[in-house]
């Protein structure tokens, strides 16, 4: 059995994932210390899957644990989750992020490396392009136009671990650049759960239309799209945990840096998402429509060309598919896991 050492994974993308790798005879460990997830998930995983992964609560930068987990185990790969992912919260405390995210990420690094683990899968994000001129964005373009420190975080590791490559060519090092991750899976046995007000548009659109906020307000109407709303390639969490699948198959055992787009290729207006959960849910979704938010870009989509090659994988799943999988998930557990 291949086991994977799975950090961050209670939570939202890493439990599909969690879930996703047990159907393809990856056997996780799950490392995660709960700062943003319930203990309830090893559950719901345990009963998607048949298997309840082996956890570890705990924190990434506990260098003592994670060189027990490392002793323990022969672990052949480590896909890095863990980490903070809050823009606002971000921008308030940015000790916090770069001490979670970067030295969480070079803790990490280190104690692989003593360990001779060589495999390394991190999720990165579509945030460290900024604001390109052009559509779509492949992953030759430009990065470091961060706004934030969330952003920076990522891109700070990013640059970290290209250099850790390329210092040590042995080491199989991917860098995956999440585009907008929504729905759930399709049993509506695990989602996203998102503590107090959530920041992103799906979850807050699903916790409308569940009766538990009452409207959505929509940062702008006045972008140079074809509605005047933002437009964002939004990607089933789904096609996403597969496309680790996908990267763990083709690229985790072949040494060098392996930089990659998931997103599906198809950029949605604020309104169509709207729209299409409306028919999900079978009601209208009350709105008002606000002034931008700071640090917003107008539209971003991926060139999905790379992924496809490389790693055979393609998203599938369409918006209409990661609304109802919302849906389903929101209004069987209206409170997410606390019930
Ligand atoms: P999440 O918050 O649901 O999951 C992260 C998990 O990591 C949580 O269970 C949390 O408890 C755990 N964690 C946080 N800090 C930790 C630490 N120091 N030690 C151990 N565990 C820790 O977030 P998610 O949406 O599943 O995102 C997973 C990763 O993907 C994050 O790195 C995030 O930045 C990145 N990402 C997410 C999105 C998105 O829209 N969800 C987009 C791009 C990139
Ligand atoms: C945001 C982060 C990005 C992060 C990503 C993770 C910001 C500025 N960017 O991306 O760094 O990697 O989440 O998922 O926070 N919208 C509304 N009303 C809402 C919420 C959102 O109209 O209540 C609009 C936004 O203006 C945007 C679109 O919906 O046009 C998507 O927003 P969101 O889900 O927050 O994702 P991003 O802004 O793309």
């Amino acid at each position: 059995m291949k086991k994977i050492l799975v950090t961050g994974g209670m939570g939202y993308i890493g439990s599909h994932t969690c879930v996703q790798m047990i159907e393809a005879g990856f056997t996780p460990i799950i490392l995660d210390n709960l700062a943003n997830s319930k203990p309830e998930v090893l559950l719901r995983i345990a009963r998607l899957s048949g298997h309840k992964p082996m956890f570890y609560e705990g924190d990434v930068r506990d260098r003592r644990l994670l060189d027990q987990i490392f002793s323990e185990h022969q672990i052949e790969s480590v896909i890095h989750f863990a980490g903070l992912k809050a823009v606002g919260e971000s921008v308030l405390k940015p000790f916090e992020y770069y001490d979670n995210n970067v030295y969480g990420s070079l803790v990490l690094a280190d104690v692989m490396r003593q360990s001779g683990v060589k495999s390394l899968i991190f999720s990165s994000s579509a945030t460290v392009y900024g604001e390109p001129e052009t559509m779509p964005i492949d992953e030759s373009f430009t990065t470091g136009a961060v706004t934030n420190p969330y952003g920076r975080s990522k891109y700070m590791v990013e640059e970290c671990l290209r250099d850790i490559q390329q210092a040590a060519p042995d080491l199989s090092i991917a860098l995956l650049r999440y585009f907008n991750p929504v729905g759930a899976h399709p049993s509506g046995l695990i989602g996203e759960d998102p503590q107090g007000i959530p920041n992103n548009l799906m979850p807050f659109i699903a916790q409308v239309a569940v009766g538990r906020r009452e409207s959505l307000s929509i940062f702008g109407d006045d972008y140079l799209t074809a509605d005047g709303t933002g437009v964002r390639d939004y990607i089933h969490v789904m096609d996403l945990a597969d496309g680790h699948i996908a990267t763990l198959k083709a690229v985790a055992q072949t040494a060098g840096l392996h930089i990659f787009n998931l997103g599906t290729g198809k950029g949605s207006s604020v309104l169509e998402m709207v729209k299409a959960f409306e028919e999900a849910c079978g009601h209208p979704i009350p709105y008002q429509i606000c002034p931008r938010r700071g640090g917003d870009i107008s539209e971003c989509w991926a060139a999905t060309d790379k992924a496809a090659q490389l790693l055979g994988w393609k998203a599938s799943r369409s918006i209409e598919q990661m609304s109802a999988d919302t849906w389903h998930w929101q209004s069987k557990n209206p409170n997410g896991y606390e019930q």
